[in-house]
C-alpha cells in the first residue's frame, strides 16, 4: 500500500472515530443498513418454501446476534409445521471458536427469537434439542403449531442491536440490573465499574485482544467477515459492516471506498483496535457475565436463549450491551479468569453494559429467509 494511501486510511478511520458525533451531518454518505435494504432486490420472497406467516418466524429468529455476525444457521423444512435448524459448517468460526460454543449460544439467541415470535403471531414452537455435542450438525427439532397468541412485543426483537460506544459514566440502578437479569436465574453477575473483579476484566479484556490482534490465524478469518465496500455487503448479507463497526461518518465512507478488508491485518490497524478496545473498556458503567447452564450443548443453547431475553430487554432502559468476548477465547484470557473468582464460576458470555443518552437504530444486516431457509 502507498504512504500515502495508507496515511489517508489512517486518517480516515480517526476521522470515523472522532466524528461520530457529526454523524447526522453526513448521513447521506452512511453505509448500508439493515432499514436500507428491507425490501430490496435481495429479499427474495420465501414463499415457495413457507407460507408468509411461518417465513416471517424464521426472520424475527434471524435477528439474533452472532459472534461477527457469522449467522450460522440454517434452517431445513421438512413441511410448513416440522422445520429442523442446523449448523452452517460454512459459517463456523474455528479461529476463536474451535469448540463451536460461541456458535451455540447463537443458535440459543436464535431459537429463543423463534420461539417468542412464534408466540406472537399465533403460533407455539415446540422445541426439542437434538444436539448431543458441540459439534453436531443437526441442533433442533421444531414443531409450529396454531396456539392462542403468546403476545411479546415484536419490537424488541427487531430494535435490539449491540452497542459499542458512547456508553455514559454511570452505574446502573439495582432495578435495572434485577429487570435485566430476571430471565438469567441468578446466571450473572454484575460488576460495577471501578470494582476489583470489574478491573480485572477491563484489563484482562485488553490483554486478551492485544493477543488475538497478534494471531494471525483469528486476524485473517476476521478478515473473512468484512464487508467493507457496499457491494460486498449487499451480495453477502451478513458479517460486519463500517456501520455494524461504528465506523461512521467521513471515516466510514473513506473506510467503505478505499480500504480492504486486509488493510485490517497491518501492525498499525492492528494497534489501533487494541487502542480502541482499551478506551471502550473504561467507557460505561462495568461488566455483566452470563454463566452457563448446566447440559453440554443443550446447556450451551439454553444459555443463549436466556441471554437474548435479557438483551432484548436492554433498549427500553437505555442500557447498551457489548459483548466482548476475547477473554473467553484466549487461554491466558481464561485462566486469569478462573484465578479472579472463586468455585464454579463459568463465565459463558462477558458484556460491557453502560446507559446510552440516545439509541441507534440496528445496522446489522441479515440474510433473508430463502438464503437460510431449505426445503428438507
Ligand atoms: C456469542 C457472541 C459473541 C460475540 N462476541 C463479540 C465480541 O467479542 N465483540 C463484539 O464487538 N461483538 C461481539 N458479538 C456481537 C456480534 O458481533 C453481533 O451480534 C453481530 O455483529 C450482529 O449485530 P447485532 O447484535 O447488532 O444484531 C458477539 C455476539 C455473540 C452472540
Amino acid at each position: 500500500m502507498k504512504t500515502t494511501r495508507k496515511k489517508f486510511i489512517t486518517q480516515g478511520i480517526y476521522a470515523g472515530m472522532a466524528l461520530t458525533g457529526v454523524t447526522a451531518l453526513i448521513s447521506a454518505c452512511g453505509g448500508i443498513r439493515r432499514a436500507s435494504l428491507r425490501d430490496n432486490e435481495n429479499m427474495v420472497t420465501a414463499e415457495d418454501i413457507l407460507p408468509p406467516e411461518k417465513a416471517e418466524i424464521l426472520r424475527f429468529a434471524s435477528l439474533a446476534p452472532s459472534g461477527h455476525n457469522s449467522q450460522p444457521w440454517v434452517v431445513n423444512v421438512i413441511s410448513p409445521e416440522e422445520w429442523i435448524l442446523c449448523a452452517d459448517q460454512s459459517r463456523r468460526l474455528p479461529a476463536v471458536d474451535p469448540d463451536n460454543r460461541e456458535l451455540l449460544l447463537s443458535m440459543g439467541a436464535f431459537l429463543e427469537n423463534l420461539s417468542l415470535a412464534a408466540g406472537s403471531l399465533g403460533y407455539a414452537a415446540d422445541i426439542r434439542i437434538t444436539a448431543r455435542t458441540p459439534q453436531d450438525t443437526e441442533i433442533a427439532r421444531i414443531t409450529v403449531r396454531s396456539d392462542s397468541a403468546h403476545p411479546y412485543p415484536l419490537e424488541r426483537l427487531s430494535s435490539r442491536s449491540t452497542v459499542k460506544q458512547g456508553f455514559l459514566d454511570r452505574e446502573l440502578s439495582r432495578a435495572d440490573v434485577r429487570y435485566l437479569s430476571e430471565s438469567l436465574q441468578g446466571h450473572c453477575v454484575y460488576f460495577q465499574k471501578g470494582s476489583q473483579h470489574a478491573r480485572c476484566i477491563s484489563e484482562g479484556t485488553v490483554e486478551a485482544f492485544r493477543i488475538q490482534s497478534m494471531r494471525d490465524n483469528a486476524q485473517r478469518e476476521l478478515v473473512q467477515w468484512i464487508r467493507l465496500s457496499s457491494d460486498h455487503a449487499r451480495r453477502r448479507m451478513d458479517g460486519l459492516t463500517t456501520e455494524s463497526m461504528e465506523i461512521t461518518g467521513i471515516g466510514g465512507l473513506i473506510v467503505r471506498n478505499f480500504m480492504k478488508p486486509e488493510d485490517f491485518l497491518t501492525p498499525g490497524n492492528r494497534q489501533r483496535g487494541i487502542d480502541m478496545t482499551a478506551r471502550l473498556t473504561g467507557e460505561g458503567a462495568g461488566w455483566m457475565v452470563v454463566t452457563g447452564y448446566p447440559g453440554g450443548a443443550a446447556g450451551l443453547i439454553e444459555t443463549g436463549r436466556r441471554f437474548q431475553r435479557m438483551a432484548l430487554l436492554a433498549r427500553e432502559r437505555m442500557i447498551a450491551i457489548h459483548p466482548m468476548t476475547q477473554m473467553l477465547e484466549e487461554p491466558s484470557g481464561q485462566q486469569s479468569l478462573g484465578m479472579n473468582h472463586s468455585g464454579n464460576f463459568d463465565p459463558q458470555f462477558i458484556l460491557r453494559v453502560g446507559y446510552l443518552s440516545s439509541y441507534p437504530e440496528p445496522v446489522s444486516l441479515r440474510r433473508p429467509v430463502s438464503w437460510f431457509a431449505e426445503r428438507g
